[in-house]
Order: C-alpha cells, then sequence, then structure tokens
C-alpha cells in the first residue's frame, strides 16, 4: 500500500464520512444488530457509536491500519470489545456459522474480488444471522450509469479502489445471501457518486438433503 493510501486517505475519508446525511444513514444500517458482529471495512470507526447495547463485541477488519488510530478515542467512548481481527475481507480468519451478525458500510465498492468477501461474509454468519449495508453502486438511470463507467477508472486511482458503478443488491444476491430488506435512493450532490443500496441480507438455512 503506498504512502497516499495508507496515511492521506484514511484521514480524508474520516472527515467526509462524517458528515451529517452519513451519520443518520449509519444510526439506522446499524439498528438490530446483536450479539457478536462482523465489521469489514471498519475504517476509522464511525460506526462504533451507532452499535446498539445488544452487541457484545465487534470483529474488525480493514487494511488501512492508520484507522485504528483514528478509532482509538471512540472505541474507548464505549464499553464494547473492538477485536481486529485482519486486514482483508476477501479472506476471514472466523470459522464458518460464528457471528451472529456483519455490517459494511460504503465498503463494497472498494474491495477489490467483491463477490469472493461476500462469499466470505456468507461463509461466517450463522444461519439466519444477516448482514447489514449501506453502499453506493450502479444507478438504474442508463444516463447516471454510462457517467458511472466512465468515471470509476478515474475514481479507482483517487479513491483507493472505489468503484461507482457496481450493482450491490445482484453482488450480494450472488454470495447465497437473501436480500430481505432494500431501499435505494441518491444521496445529496452528484448523482454518479451517490446512488445508494440500503438493507438487510439474511443468510440462508443449510439445504436439507
Ligand atoms: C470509503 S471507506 C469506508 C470506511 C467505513 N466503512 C465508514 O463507513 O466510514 C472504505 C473502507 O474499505 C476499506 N477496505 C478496502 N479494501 C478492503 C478489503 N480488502 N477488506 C476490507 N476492507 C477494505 C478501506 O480501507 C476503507 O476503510
Amino acid at each position: 500500500m503506498g504512502w497516499y493510501a495508507e496515511h492521506v486517505l484514511p484521514r480524508a475519508m474520516d472527515v467526509v464520512m462524517r458528515a451529517g446525511e452519513y451519520t443518520v444513514i449509519r444510526a439506522r444500517v446499524a439498528a438490530g444488530l446483536s450479539g457478536e458482529v462482523l465489521e469489514v471495512g471498519f475504517g476509522s470507526g464511525l460506526n462504533v457509536a451507532h452499535y446498539p447495547p445488544a452487541v457484545t463485541r465487534v470483529f474488525a477488519v480493514d487494511p488501512a491500519t492508520v484507522g485504528r488510530k483514528l478509532a482509538a478515542p471512540r472505541v474507548a467512548a464505549r464499553s464494547l470489545p473492538v477485536e481486529y481481527i485482519g486486514l482483508d475481507g476477501q479472506s476471514l480468519p472466523l470459522p464458518a456459522d460464528s457471528v451472529d451478525h456483519a455490517l459494511t458500510t460504503w465498503t463494497l465498492c472498494t474491495i477489490p474480488d467483491v463477490q469472493l468477501a461476500l462469499r466470505e461474509i456468507n461463509r461466517v454468519l450463522r444461519p439466519d444471522g444477516t448482514l447489514h449495508f449501506i453502499e453506493h453502486g450502479r444507478s438504474p438511470d442508463a444516463n447516471v450509469a454510462r457517467w458511472q463507467d466512465r468515471l470509476t477508472p478515474i475514481q479507482r486511482r483517487v479513491a483507493g479502489g472505489c468503484h461507482v458503478n457496481r450493482p450491490i443488491d445482484k453482488l450480494i444476491a450472488g454470495s447465497g445471501l437473501d436480500v430481505t430488506r432494500l431501499d435505494t435512493y441518491y444521496l445529496s450532490g452528484p448523482k454518479p457518486f451517490g446512488y445508494s443500496y440500503e438493507g438487510v441480507a439474511t443468510k440462508k438455512p443449510p439445504a436439507r438433503s
């Protein structure tokens, strides 16, 4: 990881992702989480304040270790154990069927093999466990989607690998999870960056033989 990606980007993200609009969404998306939660793309811990009291432990995964420093005061302000378990959502050091819930917020755009990361989330969730997510991605408006395809190569270079054109709902469904709740909308600001997928996906029960 280069100096820009390691030091500049996580700090810039920490400032940008603190905006009021994001904070309201974080609270909504974290509602209903309980027990042991895996957060892929933990970043600077901006979701920590929103975890409900029923959450007993957070397993954090993120390659940007500077995020841990930025997260430290947020973690210290809660009596909630946060365990850093890995650097890459594409390979989770957790047993199958071991966590109650998972959370991703504005992260699936950035993970190189997002399908692999989603399959990993599906693997480690307990049956009936859920993934809560808010992600930006491909717009159903053809004109906006065309711009997203044009802008993604530039965005990837300046924003740490971020793709603005991923069809998040299809990718989640492709991992074997059931998308059981989905709201889509545009955030304020330019449409190619703001088309959002907010929802819950549930791990299917094992098939009976
Ligand atoms: C836009 S930031 C969002 C951070 C945080 N989720 C939030 O809501 O503030 C994207 C995050 O994805 C992380 N990320 C990138 N590649 C990753 C990977 N392979 N596995 C897990 N996280 C990754 C980045 O380091 C960064 O913290």
